[in-house]
C-alpha cells in the first residue's frame, strides 16, 4: 500500500530530530570548551593582569559539509562512522597575542582532567609545505545528557593574529579554485607565511623587552584601587551576594 503523506511527514520529522540530536552533542561540546576558555581567560587576566587571547570563534559543521567530507573520505554515512572519522565537526579557533601564549594556553587546556587529548599537530614547529602555521588540538569532552554521557571530539586551532591573517587570506585566495595554482603564486604565499612568522618573532621580542622594563619600574599600584577596579574583575550583572531563601 502506498504510504500516506502523513506517514511521510512523520518520517521526515523523525529524521530531522535524529540529525538535530546528533548535531546537538557537538554544540554542547563547544559550549563546554568555550566555557573553559572563558574561565581561563578571566582568571589569567585577574592573576597575571594580562589577557593572552585576542579572539575566540567556534562553529559546528553543517550537515551538508559533513556529508561532503564523508563522501570525499569514502566512508559510510552512518552516525557512528561519521563521528569516528570526522574529527572537526565541532571547531574552535583561538587567536592569541604571541606564540608563547599559544603553548601556554594549549598546556592549560591539555592539563584539564576531564578532557582527553586525542591528537596534537604542531604546525608552528613544523609548518605545512605551503607555509601554514597553527597549533591543532583534538580534544574529547564528556557531554552530560539527560540519559547518557557522550564523548565528543572538538578540534581546537590556536594561532597568532599573524598566522590567522595568513591562513584566512590563503583560504580566500584558493577558495573555489579547482585548477592547478601557478608555482610563483605558491612561492609568494610561502614567502608571505615566512614574513608573518618573522613578524611574530619580532613582536614577541619587543614584548619581552617591554616586560623587562616594566619589571624594573616595579608595581606601584595601590591595592585599594585594584579591589574597586571594576574593569579588572567584572562580576556578571545577575550576580548577587544575597543568601538564598
Ligand atoms: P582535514 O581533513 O581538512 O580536517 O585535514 P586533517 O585531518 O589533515 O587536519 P589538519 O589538522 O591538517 O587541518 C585541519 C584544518 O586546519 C583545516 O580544516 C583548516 O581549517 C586548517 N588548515 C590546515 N591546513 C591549512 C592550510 O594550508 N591553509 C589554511 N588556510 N588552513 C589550513
Ligand atoms: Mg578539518
Amino acid at each position: 500500500m502506498e504510504a500516506s503523506i502523513k506517514d511521510d511527514l512523520r518520517k521526515l520529522k523523525d529524521s530531522k530530530r535524529e540529525i538535530m540530536r546528533f548535531m546537538m552533542g557537538y554544540k554542547f561540546a563547544l559550549d563546554e570548551i568555550n566555557t573553559k576558555i572563558n574561565i581561563l581567560q578571566q582568571e589569567f587576566q585577574f592573576v597575571h593582569d594580562y589577557n593572552p587571547i585576542e579572539n575566540v570563534s567556534s562553529r559546528v559543521k553543517s550537515p551538508e559539509s559533513i556529508m561532503k567530507k564523508a563522501t570525499k573520505k569514502g566512508i559510510e554515512l552512518s552516525r557512528s562512522d561519521v563521528k569516528k572519522t570526522i574529527k572537526d565537526i565541532a571547531g574552535i579557533r583561538i587567536t592569541c597575542s604571541f606564540e608563547t601564549d599559544i603553548y601556554r594556553l594549549s598546556t592549560m587546556l591539555q592539563n584539564q582532567a576531564d578532557l582527553k587529548v586525542l591528537d596534537v599537530k604542531d604546525y608552528i614547529k613544523n609548518p605545512k609545505p605551503n607555509g601554514y602555521r597553527s597549533l591543532h588540538l583534538l580534544l574529547v569532552v564528556p557531554v552530560f545528557m539527560s540519559d547518557r554521557v557522550e564523548e565528543v571530539c572538538v578540534e581546537v586551532q590556536i594561532r597568532t593574529i599573524a598566522m590567522d591573517f595568513w591562513a584566512s587570506l590563503e583560504h580566500k585566495i584558493y577558495y573555489k579554485y579547482n585548477k592547478e595554482v601557478p608555482v610563483d603564486i605558491i612561492r609568494e604565499l610561502k614567502e608571505s607565511a615566512e614574513s608573518a612568522a618573522q613578524l611574530d618573532r619580532k613582536m614577541e621580542k619587543i614584548q619581552l623587552r617591554m616586560n623587562k622594563l616594566k619589571d624594573q619600574i616595579g608595581d606601584d599600584e595601590d591595592l585599594s584601587e585594584i579591589l574597586i577596579d571594576k574593569e579588572r574583575f567584572r562580576l556578571p550583572t545577575n550576580f548577587t551576594l544575597n543568601r538564598m531563601t
